[in-house]
């Protein structure tokens, strides 16, 4: 070591007050251990990072990076906020870990003794929940274009389960993680799905139609980490059914082929008891009435549910588009105290990990779960696909917007999760009725001044009728027959008082 590097390491160990002195932190003693433990598991070959962290010369190599990285907490991923609550497998470095991996940086990265290297853990190869009871996989590659609209299509997948069983956990491995964006899992007792696969020689089919799922099992989204259902939990899947996974693709620049392998873990007897979902606002905020005007910074949606039984909450997830922003979910309980359940400060849309709390958590009959949204339309969002921004509605589209924030609960009482299921159902109701009411108000006062005046939504519908000459356009011309079509409609409901 060189005096100068001596001298300004002294100088920065007698600064930064160290329990190690400076010169003395070392990849093999210090740095290793909190790599190894925090970072391997996704950085090494085949899994999801893009490059491995599984010896000294492949740390060494991008440790300057590392320091910022930590110190910015963008790595480890993890988006939610330490809240009044534990989550399991929680992935945060400590203020000293984040403090050592830095100060390893400033001393020159040494490697130290080899003697002190921590044995690499025992990473599973492939399958992060180690060797599924049942492994399946698509029969033939579906190809995503290069580039084009999001695609959403339904694989089948045939289990030939001569028995009913009880999955602990699924664990999903897209062929092409970089246009896969999230897939979900449902089963099908009735042969529909199967029959809607065979309607064209390619993989899958579009749309659910009439197609009526028999019933869902979770599903997967970018960067979930498989994670089994807590207690004796697990989901019912009947002999003969087939497996249907219902995935978003979203095209990247170059075509790529999906094929899904997906495993299975089964628990070896039924649970003692069911669990649901308490989605706020329902269905993805489908009927929350989401329109997000051109450069709006902070469009918030609200929605409230009070628990009308005793339940205990085990799972919560986020999920919204690109200008998603903030998402918060509150439990006020009975007395009034509150209790953060979930807080996403700056929502990634490539990172939606479903969360399960590291214990059951009982939240009692009255408690009231609030949830809010936030979306930022603004040009300084640096995820907005829109340059410069354009106002946007709920839809499907990796472009449009969605936002809800899902609990997972089961009722304290088994036999109450039918009440709790009804009751949640009625919101759900409510939503609608209430945008309903909120809708037609709007329309009573809606403006037809000029064609900006006319809703999105509207325009889309009636797309066929108004781009007369069909070519994908509005003229001027068609524009105006547009205002005047929706200005007599608006006049005839302010008549009409309805
Ligand atoms: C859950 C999986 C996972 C874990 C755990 C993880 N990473 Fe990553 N890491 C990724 C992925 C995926 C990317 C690529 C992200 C992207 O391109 O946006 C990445 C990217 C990086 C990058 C490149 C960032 C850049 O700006 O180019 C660095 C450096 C990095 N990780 C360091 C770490 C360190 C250090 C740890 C542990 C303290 C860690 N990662 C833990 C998945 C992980």
């Amino acid at each position: 070591m060189s005096i100068g590097i001596l001298r300004s390491t002294f100088f920065l160990a007698s600064i930064t007050s160290t329990q190690i002195p400076l010169c003395a932190v070392t990849f093999n003693e210090h740095v290793a251990p909190i790599i190894f433990e925090n970072c391997t598991s996704c950085h090494r070959a085949g899994e999801a990072a893009p490059f491995s962290f599984t010896n000294y010369k492949e740390v060494r190599k991008r440790a300057q990076l590392i320091a910022e990285v930590t110190s910015e907490r963008f790595m480890p991923p993890w988006h939610a906020e330490s809240t009044d609550i534990k989550f399991a497998g929680e992935r945060r470095l400590s203020k000293a870990q984040i403090k050592t991996l830095s100060d390893w940086v400033a001393a020159g990265s040494p490697e130290g003794d080899r003697a002190k290297l921590p044995k690499l853990p025992d990473f599973p190869s492939g399958w992060q929940l180690g060797k599924p009871d049942l492994i399946v996989e698509m029969a033939k590659a579906f190809e995503v274009p290069a580039s084009g609209p999001d695609i959403y299509r339904n694989f089948v997948i045939p289990l030939n389960l001569k028995e009913n069983k009880w999955v602990k956990a699924i664990e999903f491995r897209p062929g092409s993680p970089s246009v896969v964006h999230h897939s979900l899992f449902f089963y099908d007792t009735t042969g529909e799905a199967v029959k809607l696969d065979r309607l064209s020689p390619e993989p899958g089919f579009q749309r659910m139609g009439r197609f009526v799922r028999s019933g869902s099992l979770g599903g997967w989204a970018v960067g979930g980490t498989p994670r089994p259902l807590p207690g004796d939990l697990a989901y019912i899947l009947p002999k003969g059914a087939d497996l249907v996974l219902s995935t978003h693709f979203h095209p990247v620049g170059k075509t790529a082929k999906e094929k899904s392998v997906v495993g299975f873990y089964f628990a070896d007897k039924p649970p003692s008891q069911g669990f649901t979902d308490i989605q706020l606002p329902p269905h993805f905020g489908a009927t929350a009435g989401i329109d997000i005007p051109a450069g709006e910074k902070r469009y918030v949606k609200k929605d409230a549910f009070v628990l009308p039984v005793d339940t205990k909450a085990f799972g919560i997830s986020a999920h919204a588009h690109y200008l998603g922003k903030e998402m918060k979910m509150d439990a006020v309980l009975p007395g009034g105290k509150r209790k953060q359940l979930l807080w996403i400060k700056d929502y990634d849309f490539n990172w939606q990990e479903p969360y399960n709390f590291a214990e059951f958590l009982h939240l009692p009959k009255g408690t009231r779960i609030e949830s809010e949204i936030v979306w930022d339309n603004s040009a300084d969002n640096p995820n907005n696909p829109s340059s410069p921004p354009k106002r946007v509605g709920w839809g499907r589209e990796s472009e449009d917007e969605m936002g809800s924030i899902t609990l997972q609960v089961v009722a304290e009482q088994p036999q109450q999760l039918s009440l709790l299921k009804r009751e949640y159902s009625q919101h759900s109701r409510n939503v609608v009725a209430r945008r309903v009411r909120d809708a037609s108000e709007q329309l009573r006062n809606a403006r037809a001044d000029s064609f900006e005046d006319i809703p999105k939504a509207i325009l889309a519908r009636h797309k066929a009728r108004y781009d007369k000459d069909g070519n994908g356009e509005l003229s001027e011309e068609e524009r105006s027959a547009a205002l005047a079509a929706w200005k007599k409609f608006i006049n005839s409901r302010r008549r009409s008082g309805n």
